[in-house]
């Protein structure tokens, strides 16, 4: 068993294991499904993993920003336990059981708003996507949805047609869901408008002006869906103005505005939901990931006049709200609580940004680093003038952590950001180690 504290070893890759695994992959498993990192997981504790081979890893990608309270926290892990023993399933829309109701009433008071809330559950970030539409489509009437430049929401038809990345997620895909309108994002340093935060005045913001003549009116628009940091597109950090500012435009013409903190939530950012960083009040919130340590489960909480908009049976499904899915997102909020992770969250955000930042000085390849906590990106250009996307710089960044045992991710709308998402139970012995890491990886890419 791990302890959770280790750090990385590694002695062969890929191992003899592995490589069995792996021809197995090859020959079963969907070629569609990729494994970007070629391991096989033997077990995982804070932000440590261990393969079949024996080799350690530190893990900095957190199964995507999923192990928030870290890799199998042995509370959750209890409570998944004592769970399973008395109910595995039953369908909450069937016949209900306590630890659902207990969610809610947890979500509704840690999420942002003061008035009166509800909450619903099922599987996925897209699925939670997708609800929320359909919540704010009842509640309004309306059928369009708007949706931002670089942003990601899932796979599922709608999600995928909010997504705004062709190539992996869409390509060939379609025809896509109607009635979603793009909009640019606050993504300043690519801003399409080729001005500067601040002196631009939020072009982006504006730019609704003009939208709402060419592209629709506001009043065929139910919903408005936003991640407050971009996280598939590159971890955009907007302008504080920003979201805000989409508030106050859905709030003028009757729109839903649905911040979706599937990757932000749950202490990621530095408090429990990165919209508090902007002082907005959502409407609706997504989550998923962080919520449950690994556990299937997302959630659309919100005004609890628009939740109610769908009358019985409307919306739900088989598996939402899973009991042991349940129990184990009460568990991990009660870690993140106990623990004080978004204050952890900070300071492993300030530790890597500010050592990406030293780096940027030596290599300006390092374009733009960016961060909200602990969701820490860099950039990789060609040169920082043209800012030319170089995506097999980033390639070869993920490589170089890869082969001294630390496991990064990429992102990005031109695949060219590396981004950090470690447990934010990560030691400081283990931020340092990967600290180093970083350095010699990024010195191995840019070697002059
Ligand atoms: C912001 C956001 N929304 C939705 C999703 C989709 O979540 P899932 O993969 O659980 O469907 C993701 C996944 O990365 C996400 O980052």
């Amino acid at each position: 068993m791990l302890n959770g504290d280790e750090l990385p070893k590694v002695d062969s890759q890929p191992g003899p294991r592995t490589k069995e695994l792996l021809e197995k992959k090859a020959r079963f498993v969907a070629r569609g499904i990729p494994i970007l990192a070629p391991i096989f997981i033997e077990s995982a504790r804070g932000a440590a993993i261990r393969d079949v081979d024996g080799n350690v890893y530190l893990d900095f990608y957190s199964g995507i920003g999923v192990a928030n309270a870290g890799h199998c926290p042995q509370e959750v892990v209890a409570q998944i336990r004592a769970q399973a023993e008395r109910l595995l399933h039953s369908c909450f829309m069937v016949a209900g059981y306590e630890p659902y109701v207990k969610l809610a009433e947890k979500l509704v008071e840690i999420t942002p708003g003061e008035g009166l809330k509800k909450a619903m559950f099922v599987n996925s970030g897209a699925e939670a996507v997708e609800n929320a539409v359909k919540i704010a489509r009842a509640y309004t009437g309306k059928p369009g949805v708007i949706a931002f430049e670089a942003g990601f929401h899932g796979r599922t038809l709608l999600t995928m047609t909010l997504t705004s990345k062709v190539k992996p997620y869409k390509h060939q895909f379609g025809p896509f869901a109607p009635e979603v309108y793009k909009v640019p994002s606050a993504y300043c340093y690519r801003c399409v408008f080729g001005a500067s935060y601040p002196g631009c005045g939020l072009a982006c913001l504006e730019h609704f002006e003009r939208f709402f003549v060419t592209e629709t009116d506001p009043s065929n628009v139910a919903a408005m869906v936003i991640e407050p940091v971009q996280g598939e597109g590159g971890f955009i950090v907007p302008p504080k103005e920003f979201l805000p500012g989409l508030q106050e435009i859905c709030a003028r013409h009757g729109i839903v505005f649905v911040v979706d903190e599937v990757q932000t939530g749950f202490a990621r950012t530095g408090r429990m939901f990165a919209s508090e960083h902007y002082g907005v009040t959502p409407d609706l919130l997504t989550l998923a990931k962080g919520i449950a340590s690994g556990m299937p489960l997302s959630a659309v909480v919100g005004k609890a006049e628009i939740m109610d908009a769908p009358t019985p049976s409307r919306i739900g499904g088989t598996y939402g709200g899973n009991p042991v899915a349940c129990a184990a997102a009460l568990a991990t909020i009660d870690a993140l609580e106990q623990q004080q992770l978004s204050s952890r969250a900070e300071r492993i955000g300030s530790r890597l940004t500010g050592l990406l930042e030293t780096l940027q000085e030596r290599y300006p390849q390092l374009g733009d680093v960016r961060s909200l906590g602990a969701m820490v990106a860099v950039e990789l250009v060609k040169d920082p003038k043209s800012k030319a996307p170089a995506k097999e710089a980033a390639a070869a960044l993920i490589g170089e952590c890869f082969k001294r045992g630390l496991l990064v991710m990429g992102a990005g709308i031109f695949s060219n950001v590396v981004r950090l998402l470690p447990p934010l139970v990560a030691t400081e012995t283990q931020l340092e180690r990967a600290a180093e890491i970083l350095t010699e990886s990024v010195q191995a890419v840019f070697a002059e």
